[in-house]
């Protein structure tokens, strides 16, 4: 291997020795016996980040693994490798470019690029602010036009802070190249009053550029006039925008990945809900967490705690999937946001040099709200096959005044953790009444169906409110949370080649479909592409 690359984690002493304890105890470990034996784990494992204090105490972790899970990190030097992609090294090696999403949240001065990071910034801010007083702009719909990590991240944290958000202005996202979905939005717009944002990095992205084209086509045919005030682009590709038609641009640049992009130009739809203050505060608030990362000792160190974790979980217990479970429904998006984040950073099979890896990487991240969830797939994670741990977000103060219905949600989110954890001997089962039970079924029968195994991990988020400041830590740590997972595993979390091959084959079967030639195909795609066409 080359000497560029920082050890990888199943090349390291701490990795064998992790091995050696999970036969000898880990796989063992009672969470509910270790909180017996320590009345100090809730403390000893919770940790205060800015803006979140996580509770790890429920997780299948005793304080051995936790210190050679911290020395598996000193291992593979992810100190160093922090630093290296906050002083913007070009650890995107299969792309040969910076990772600096951490710059654009840095205040002024302080940061790598900063002048172009903050001349853009103001820029954007301002047009958001010009956009924002309706009754100038006359805007009263924006719809934005973006994909995955163009579209994610401006629509989670949108409808995350709805309560704040501007009252005469309707935010609408499209992403779907599937056009129910801008044909429901369209129909419900005035051409006079709609400003389209056209978001894409690389503006060649065939859903994005599908989608901008009915809207200026929908847009003319309405008789609408002035493109310049009703279309704007957000990308790095100012001159593809350009030739598209689109003259008001807020670039952004290489080195900010899509999904780590909702703090460039391509919040502008978040700027333009929330306002400049709102979106300088969730700057702030990532900031806050990118420092924690940068300065806080390894062991109180959150997202270097849950990245641990993250290997703890999949490569040693053999957990295949993590539950996300926000008890907040303005995070409603957040599982598919972190859907990308997680696993088209980190679903990888070789390392940064290109050799297989002998572990597995990126789980499956997937998820509800609370309560919605629990009347859904909670089922399975109490009493189904599989262990999935599950990430609790509880925000104490809701922007809300049903206080009654936020107690019920809170209690919900920590009965459901506690019942995980706990679950239900059959014995206790079999002292219980169960009047929905059948009349003649055997107790002891009827126990086991009603017994928990427990001992099922979860960790607990906790905000005080969902702020602009709030979400923008919370968003930063799970970054940095995968940028750890990622280095340990030794893959580059910042490319994302698995998504070509399809794109690829679109464009091959695209003219198949209008000519019907299925010369060369497969006989499974060649035989359902001739029943597509079908009259
Ligand atoms: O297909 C995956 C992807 O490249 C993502 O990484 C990216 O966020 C998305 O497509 C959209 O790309 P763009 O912003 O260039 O339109």
């Amino acid at each position: 291997m080359p000497t560029s690359f920082p050890p990888r984690c199943d090349r390291t002493e701490a990795w064998t020795e992790l091995r050696a304890h999970f036969e000898r105890s880990g796989r063992r470990f009672d969470v509910r016996q270790a909180f017996a034996n320590d009345p100090r784990r809730f403390d000893a494992l919770g940790v205060e980040a800015p803006e979140v204090f996580a509770d790890l105490s429920k997780n299948l972790l005793d304080a051995d693994a936790l210190a050679l899970l911290l020395a598996l990190a000193r291992e593979c030097r992810i100190e160093a490798r922090r630093d290296a992609m906050l002083a913007g090294e070009p650890i995107n090696a299969t792309e040969g470019r910076a990772v600096l999403h951490t710059a654009l949240r840095a205040p002024r001065g302080a940061g790598p690029h900063s002048a172009q990071v903050h001349e853009v910034l103001d820029a954007m801010l301002a047009y958001a602010e010009r956009v924002r007083d309706s009754a100038t702009s006359g805007i009263r719909d924006i719809v934005h036009i973006g994909i995955g990590g163009s579209d994610l991240g401006p629509q989670m944290a949108v409808l995350a802070l709805q309560e704040r958000a501007h009252p005469a202005i309707r935010s609408h996202f499209v992403s779907n190249v599937d056009a129910h979905d801008i044909a429901r939005v369209l129909r419900r717009l005035d051409v006079k009053s709609t400003l389209f944002i056209v978001a894409s990095k690389t503006f060649t992205t065939q859903e994005t550029l599908t989608n901008a084209r009915i809207a200026k086509d929908w847009f003319v045919a309405q008789g609408g006039r002035g493109i310049a005030s009703h279309f704007v682009a957000l990308t790095t590709n100012v001159k593809a925008a350009a030739e598209f038609g689109i003259d008001t641009t807020f670039p952004f640049w290489d080195w900010v990945g899509g999904r780590y992009s909702l703090w460039s130009a391509i919040g502008l739809p978040i700027a333009i809900a929330l306002g400049a203050d709102d979106f300088r505060c969730l700057l702030a608030g990532a900031h806050a967490m990118d420092r924690h990362l940068a300065t806080a000792p390894a062991a109180r160190n959150l997202p270097l705690l849950l990245g641990l974790l993250d290997v703890w979980y999949r490569n040693f217990h053999g957990f295949a999937t993590r539950c996300v479970a926000p008890y907040h429904q303005g995070l409603a998006r957040l599982p598919a946001y972190l859907q990308q984040l997680e696993m088209e950073s980190n679903g990888k099979r070789v390392d940064v040099a290109g050799e297989p890896l002998p572990h597995a990487t990126s789980g499956v991240i997937w998820g509800e709200p609370g309560t919605n969830g629990q009347h859904a797939f909670f089922q399975m994670l109490h009493q189904g096959t599989d262990v999935v741990p599950v990430e609790f977000i509880l925000v104490r103060r809701a922007a809300h005044d049903f206080a009654d219905s936020q107690a019920k949600l809170l209690a919900n989110g920590l009965a459901q953790a506690q019942a995980l954890m706990l679950g239900k001997t059959a014995e206790q089962a079999l002292h219980e009444r169960v009047p929905t039970a059948a009349p003649d079924i055997d107790p002891a029968v009827l126990a086991r169906h009603r017994s928990f195994p427990g001992n099922r991990p979860s960790t607990t988020l906790l905000l005080d409110r969902l702020t602009p400041r709030s979400l923008g830590a919370l968003i930063a740590l799970y970054e940095h949370r995968v940028f750890v997972a990622g280095a340990l595993w030794g893959i580059n979390s910042f490319d994302q080649w698995g998504v070509e091959l399809g794109k690829a084959m679109a464009n091959d079967l695209l003219p198949r479909l209008a000519s019907g030639d299925t010369a060369g195909l497969d006989a499974s795609t060649a035989g359902l592409l001739t029943r597509l066409r079908a009259a």
